[in-house]
């Protein structure tokens, strides 16, 4: 899309999606703080302490003697499959992407998606009516699924519907929403909010919240032009759409541009994750936009995320709750400042220079754990900075530049492998990184220091800019690059055409 102001409209379509984003972080954030207080009510309604206590109280024993209901190995399990199966949700569904998007509109999509938000919150509201942590699993599990939907619904609906000029600044309002979410559920938390014995049910509950206002919403928001006229070819109805989207202008150039790619999209076969994954003709893209995934998970962030408050406790930090919000805070305050440059900087000099910033950051955390306690503000200070370079760019450019690498034809797939790949990588980072810890002691962030290098070196070899690019022209470089080493591409989309056909 050619140019274009900042429309009421507009500014109502992505606030609405982003709803969608501040679910996700908040879903990401919430089982953290209040852990304690659930395990208890697990342990409470497995009874895992029953025989215990009475022996216990027989022998007229202090209470006090009681183990925390988190040692217990059944406890133990039923908490680490609420936390996990979240991702297992999210990995499952990510695959799904393209095809609720295609089926009746991004809009329509994301509106569909919210009836599996809202029964994920009133399973978890409602776990005190039956067993708690049946109705949390089951909860966590399908709010893991409604994730996986919308991490990828949201940015392809704000790819779409941007004009290029703010594409890259409205594609980071999908992180903004997220960090935003992550820091309301640190917040409300607190065991003086939420995070305490009454109050717990509400907590998770409310991660469905958003969606009840998104669906009353959503309504409102103008269905993206280029699945209006590329993928349906109602070229009347998009151009309805572009009007709403961008105030009175002449749409004939973006519908010039629309229909060109149209064409293309036409002689192209429709490109299903599978097909996407054997052509040659997308693997340049493919590639990039993977590495831009794996950066951004195996950079490490969700080691500091995820067990941040135990890094702090390691640390010496005294009040290392505060301190887990405070990250929080900078966390959201940096997306902030990537809202502000990403699209004058660039996505290419931003991601290299987070990356970059978190290698060396991730030296100091090393060289600080190894040394005197009183580098345990180097290392403090090296948590926020790493934090803080990780917003500037790996964060959020990842998620909207998918959207931007891929044409309308295989554009859908690519979101779903690349979500795929994201959720994977998120939960095996989640689940290993206890042993490395506990392997690696205090080395183990040297081991992401390496990470960070490789990935900084890929960016800067590979990725090309795509600030201000059209789709096209986007495509257009990395059709020139395969043209130098394959002259043949003709022949192989031609071929991919006629199996699909088949
Ligand atoms: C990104 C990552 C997510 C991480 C968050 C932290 O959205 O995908 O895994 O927790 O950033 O801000």
């Amino acid at each position: 899309m050619e140019s274009g102001k900042l429309t009421g409209t507009l500014a109502i379509a992505v606030f609405t999606a982003v709803l969608g984003s501040l679910q996700y972080g908040y879903s990401l954030g919430v089982i953290n703080a209040p852990q304690k207080v659930i395990e208890k009510h697990y342990g409470r309604s497995l009874e895992v302490w029953t025989e215990r206590a009475a022996v216990l109280s027989e022998n007229g024993t202090d209470e006090g003697e009681f183990p925390e209901a988190g040692d217990h190995p059944s406890v133990i399990m039923y908490w680490s499959l609420s936390v996990s199966i979240f991702s297992i949700g999210g990995m499952l569904s990510s695959f799904l992407v393209g095809f609720v998007g295609d089926l009746r509109g991004r809009v329509k999509g994301m509106l569909m998606v919210n009836v599996l938000a809202v029964a994920a919150g009133l399973l978890m509201g409602l776990c005190r009516m039956w067993k708690p942590h049946f109705m949390v699993i089951a909860g966590r599990a399908v709010m893991g699924f409604y994730c996986g939907l919308t991490s990828g619904l949201v940015p392809m609906y704000i790819g779409e519907i941007s004009p290029k000029a703010y594409r890259g600044a409205l594609g980071t309002l999908h992180q903004l929403a997220i960090v935003t979410g992550i820091l309301i559920s640190q917040v409300i938390g607190l065991d003086f909010i939420l995070g305490n014995d009454d109050m717990w049910p509400l907590l998770l509950g409310l991660s469905g919240a958003p969606a009840i206002l998104q669906s009353l919403l959503l309504p409102l928001c103008p269905e993206s032009p280029r699945y209006l006229y590329i993928l349906l070819g109602k070229e009347q109805e998009a151009r309805t759409s572009l009007l709403r989207l961008k105030g009175a202008y002449d749409p004939t150039p973006d519908l010039e541009e629309m229909k060109s790619e149209k064409e293309k999209a036409d002689r192209e076969p429709r490109v299903s994750i599978l097909s996407l994954i054997r052509s040659s003709v997308y693997r340049q893209q493919l590639v990039v936009a993977l590495m831009m995934h794996f950066s951004q998970q195996f950079s490490g962030i969700n080691a500091i995320f995820y067990y941040s408050t135990d890094i702090f406790t390691r640390a010496g930090v005294a009040q290392p709750v505060y301190a887990t919000i405070g990250v929080g805070v900078i966390n959201t305050i940096f997306t902030l400042v990537s809202v502000a440059l990403v699209d004058k900087a660039g996505r290419r000099t931003l991601t290299l220079a987070g990356l970059g910033g978190m290698c060396l950051c991730a030296v100091a955390m090393t060289v600080a754990a190894s040394e005197f306690l009183w580098m345990s503000y180097v290392s403090m200070a090296a948590i926020f900075l790493f934090v803080s370079f990780f917003e500037i760019g790996p964060g959020p450019i990842p998620w909207f530049i998918v959207a931007e690498l891929f044409s309308q034809g295989p554009r859908p797939a690519a979101i779903a492998l690349a979500g795929c790949c994201n959720w994977t990588s998120n939960f095996i980072i989640g689940m290993t990184f206890p042993y490395i810890q506990e392997y690696l002691g205090c080395y183990v962030f040297a081991l992401f220091a390496v990470l960070l290098l490789g990935f900084t070196v890929f960016i800067y070899l590979r990725v090309p800019e795509t600030k201000g690019k059209s789709f096209e022209e986007i495509a257009g470089v990395f059709r020139k690059g395969r043209k130098k080493a394959n002259p043949d591409d003709g022949t192989e989309l031609q071929q991919l055409k006629t199996s699909t056909d088949a």
